[in-house]
């Protein structure tokens, strides 16, 4: 049985083949592959785009979506063995995962890292231990990688380029006034470089490199595929040539836990946020974000609002490629 933790896990072919049915369930929205399925969405974080477009998809093809938020509207869950639950925690995910797998078909998971230790955030114990236990397969919705969100980037990237293979993309670092997590930027190196472009990881010094699970990946999967991932730290190169620029918001792993101290290095990097004159310097680059985006904080309104912002298809894209990626899951 295979769960869709990361792609890591999945072949380029695997994942050309579930873009290919996304596209085919775009243009047919409707159909019963999940016809008398179930699939439980467990929330442990907010979201808009996630739940609605993994509820709505489930019943575009036939299936039932229960949306579960731990700790609030179900029971609060334990994931240590050997623990005394003596705290908050009312249940074990050790019988949560298998009643869940005795009603549902699939598991999904949203858990984002705590923000106080990365050695222990980067184990990514939640939706791991849900892996373990489940009977059926477990989807991450989002934890230290966003999966389904580089799903959606790749058929988007797909839909403006065809073949993006060589094609220069750029993920840079954007300012937030808050650290933020870094899956999406963990998962917008690993797909692409899985897809063979030429990438570049722009950000204000070697502090904000990422987890060097990610960065090793990606060197790999830039080896593999012909082509280079190269690390920049100036704003003007790195834009120079792109043809698709993908930005991003993380707080730098080092201060991990210790957010105060990262606080008056992260405020004079306001000038990172993407504006006309950045995009100017590209290649008539495609400008996307997962969403949510603050405006003119992490990106222009001009850019927001510009033809080459490609954020709302990439957005709509999340509910066909989880379509795809359901109907593959339940026929395995
Ligand atoms: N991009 C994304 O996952 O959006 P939500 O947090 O709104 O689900």
């Amino acid at each position: 049985m295979k769960h869709f933790l990361s792609t890591e896990d999945w072949s380029q072919d695997d994942l050309k083949s579930l873009l290919t049915l996304a596209a085919q369930l775009k243009q047919h929205p409707t159909g019963d592959t999940l016809q008398g399925k179930s699939v439980a969405l467990l929330f442990f974080n907010n979201s808009l785009r996630t739940r609605t477009s993994f509820e709505l998809g489930t019943h575009q093809l036939g299936g039932k979506a229960v949306v579960l938020t731990p700790g609030k509207d179900a029971w609060p869950l334990a994931f240590n063995f050997g623990e005394v639950m003596d705290g908050e925690a009312e249940e074990h995910v050790a019988e949560a995962a298998r009643v869940l797998s005795r009603y549902c078909d699939l598991i999904a998971v949203r858990c984002f890292p705590k923000f106080e230790d990365w050695q222990v955030d980067r184990e990514d114990l939640v939706i791991n231990s849900f892996a373990e236990h489940a009977t059926v397969p477990v989807i991450n919705m989002e934890t230290i990688v966003h999966p389904c969100q580089e799903l959606a980037l790749a058929m988007t990237m797909q839909e403006h380029f065809g073949n993006v293979q060589d094609r220069k993309f750029v993920l840079t670092w954007t300012y937030h006034p808050k650290p933020l997590n870094t899956a999406v930027a963990n998962s917008a190196l690993l797909i692409a470089t899985k897809l063979g472009m030429k990438v570049t990881l722009l950000c204000p010094n070697e502090e904000y490199l990422l987890d060097n699970r990610f960065m090793e990946a990606a060197q790999d999967y830039s080896a593999a595929h012909g082509n280079t991932l190269t690390v920049s730290h100036d704003i003007e190169s790195a834009y120079k040539d792109a043809e698709m620029v993908y930005a991003k918001s993380w707080g730098a792993l080092p201060y991990f836990g210790r957010w105060d101290d990262e606080k008056p290095m992260r405020d004079k990097l306001k000038h990172f946020i993407v504006d006309e004159e950045k995009m100017a310097l590209t290649n008539n680059a495609r400008f996307s974000h997962c969403l949510p985006l603050r405006r003119n904080i992490k990106a222009t309104d001009a850019v927001m609002d510009a033809d080459y912002c490609v954020a709302i298809d990439e957005a709509e894209n999340r509910l066909h490629v989880q379509k795809a990626l359901m109907t593959k899951l339940v026929n395995q």
